[in-house]
């Protein structure tokens, strides 16, 4: 029930469209079921009319009393046919309507759905997201969102119109003979205990048929993303091999389905020539026994056959909906999903220049301590380098200044207030990062490069690559900067990424400008060239530095050096030297005869 309400909150401002549909529907139906007892009129009145014994043809009996002609007579069957005709063609022509308009409802729907999960996707907090894979986003975004609209558009309107058809036509039959209701009574019983058992078994396989599909698109993506990987450690066959497994299992659980089809649809199927044969036998009984006529035998098989097809199509509806509803069900698990990072409403104004204090700041992820009781001054110009070894927790203390990760202990201030009581909008515009793992977007390198402003001048987009020394390859690239870089920037060299998302970052022109490990993939020649260049052009910005490297962090005013999320030393590079510390030792080892040496920089902590 929660799930068709979470439906409903997308569906009623379609409301009136949807009335407009089942009157349209109903319209149609009403002609439909009206056609059968034309024929029967023209049967009993035009083609085997017996003076002696005129039938009554219930509440259409006014066609029949000589306005559209005399019974028997060409004129009389002339009309009917138009009347036929007439009837016909309003149905079409509303079914038409009524097909165009459930439809631009349904796919209205199913763009705001989609809309809507993409949205929370981009407002989700990393650690909220990693709970979902991949495969199972897209299934959710693709699948879900589909089959979900079609439980409001298509299936809704499918039972109503069955059993109105349904209704009516039993209606109608009673009062041409309630006898003729006898064996669709009787079969009800064994087609309803069918169903029930029917959807119950669908509901459980439709589930896993779903977990299946968002398995294999998780292994597609992850071979996409890592195929020169998969090619590099000859994984192919492995690989290939993972894939016939979860293929296996879509094709055994479609089988299955299609078994669990098979065999509740010849049940329902027997039910359906049993109610439509002994019906038959009935009516002809009662044509012999003088209770009706030859045009009402007629009229009642076909509505026996409507009746037996609309309770198919009612099972059938019953079972799409299982479907439906776990699409639903996935789809309102991800869109109720609450963050772990809540946005403040307050409306605080991103500070020009701000100043970032963190205080006793600990934080832990999971069950992990990842960083402890960090105490640090950033106000605005500062240089601050960040070093320590693999896992220190360099990144996490970086991400928290943004919120991408919020802290457990402790408070991070900006302009000595919390940064939670800033929105994320003001608190994510101070910052301009250029994260470990370089990400490019498929489109052009300007593209790219202006981002955060994609209006941005040419020269400002040219002057940003300049410092980030990414000119001179751009210049060299067949397009320039009109470019196209692949998904995830390939084509390029893990430096020039590097440097295409440090210009990236140039351009968004926040404070505070945070390069985690941004410069590694670049030799030393060109890391001091950008930096230098950096510092030159944003002589005031704040720069925070996180990198193995010492050469990257030496002109900085303070360095820290983290070990297992704590600062073990803190001072400028000379005092750290002076020291003899862990900064010391990788320092020695990255220089020789005092020289910074590009050949021996290393990634070990002592
Ligand atoms: N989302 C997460 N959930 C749980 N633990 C995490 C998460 N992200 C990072 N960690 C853990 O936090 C610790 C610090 O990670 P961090 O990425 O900050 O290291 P780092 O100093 O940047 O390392 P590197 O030099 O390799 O980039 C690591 O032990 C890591 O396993
Ligand atoms: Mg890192």
């Amino acid at each position: 029930m929660d799930i068709f309400r979470f439906g409903w909150k997308y569906w009623k401002k379609y409301l009136p469209l949807d009335i407009l549909v089942k009157l349209f529907s109903l319209i149609a139906i009403l002609c439909d079921l009206l056609l059968p007892l034309l024929s029967a009129g023209i049967i009993d009145y035009v083609i085997a009319y017996d003076p002696s014994s005129p039938v009554d043809e219930g509440f259409i009996q006014f066609l029949f009393d000589g306005r559209l002609g005399a019974p028997a007579s060409g004129e009389l069957f002339l009309h009917l046919v138009l009347l036929f005709a007439g009837v016909f063609l309003v149905r079409i022509v509303l079914l038409y309507a009524k097909n165009v308009t459930f439809q631009w409802c349904g796919v209205s729907m199913e763009c705001t759905l989609r809309a809507e999960t993409y949205a929370k996707l981009l407002e989700l907090d990393g650690e909220t997201l990693s709970r979902y894979n991949v495969g199972e986003l897209l299934t959710t975004m693709n699948r879900d969102t589909i089959s979900f609209k079609e439980l409001y558009s298509r299936m809704i309107l499918n039972i109503f119109d069955s059993v109105i058809v349904i209704v009516l036509s039993v209606v109608t039959l009673t009062m041409l003979d309630w006898r003729l209701l006898f064996l669709p009574v009787a079969v009800a019983p064994f087609f309803t205990v069918a169903l029930v058992r029917y959807l119950k078994q669908a509901k459980v396989l439709f589930k896993e048929i779903r977990e299946s599909y968002s398995a294999i698109n998780l292994t597609v993506q992850e071979n996409i993303d890592a195929v020169r990987i998969v090619r590099s450690f000859a994984g192919e066959e492995t690989e290939m091999h993972k894939f016939d497994r979860d293929n296996e299992r879509v094709y055994a659980l479609n089988k299955q389905e299609a078994r669990l089809s098979a065999k509740y649809n010849s049940i329902f199927t027997l039910c359906q020539q049993v109610g439509y044969v002994g019906t038959v036998c009935v009516a002809f009984a009662l044509v012999l026994s003088g209770s009706i006529a030859l045009g009402a035998l007629t009229a009642a098989t076909t509505y026996v056959t409507k009746i037996i097809s609309h309770i198919m199509q009612i099972s059938r509806s019953f079972y799409m909906m299982q479907n439906q509803l776990v699409s639903g069900a996935r789809l309102k698990k991800f869109l109720t999903e609450e963050g772990a990072i809540h946005d403040s409403r307050a409306l605080r104004t991103a500070p020009q220049r701000p100043h970032f204090r963190f205080e006793d700041v600990s934080l832990t992820l999971g069950e992990k301590p990842v960083l402890k009781h960090i105490t640090l001054d950033l106000p605005y110009g500062k240089k601050l380098g960040v070093m320590g070894g693999t896992g220190s927790g360099k990144s996490v203390l970086l991400k928290s200044l943004s919120r991408i990760y919020d802290v457990t202990a402790g408070d991070i201030t900006l302009d000595g207030t919390d940064i939670r009581e800033y929105s994320l909008e003001a608190l994510r515009s101070e910052f301009a990062y250029v994260f470990q793992d370089v990400f490019l977007f498929s489109n052009t390198v300007d593209a790219n490069i202006a981002f955060a402003h994609p209006d941005v001048p040419e020269e400002e987009v040219v002057r940003a690559t300049q410092i980030a020394q990414a000119d001179q390859f751009i210049g060299k690239l067949e397009a320039g900067y009109e470019t196209v870089v692949g998904e995830r920037g390939v084509g390029l060299s893990g430096g020039q990424k590097q440097r295409l998302s440090i210009a990236r970052a140039l351009i968004k022109g926040a404070p505070v400008l945070v390069l985690d490990d941004a410069s590694s993939a670049l030799d030393m020649a060109t890391e001091r060239r950008v930096l230098t260049s950096i510092k030159e052009h944003c002589p005031d910005s704040t720069l925070v530095i996180a990198a193995h490297r010492v050469s990257s962090v030496l002109d900085c005013d303070e360095i820290i050096y983290l070990r297992d999320g704590e600062i073990i030393e803190r001072g400028t590079a000379e005092e750290l030297i002076a020291k003899n510390g862990a900064f010391a030792a990788v320092y020695h080892l990255q220089t020789s005869d005092g020289q910074l040496d590009d050949s021996s920089y290393g990634r070990a902590e002592l």
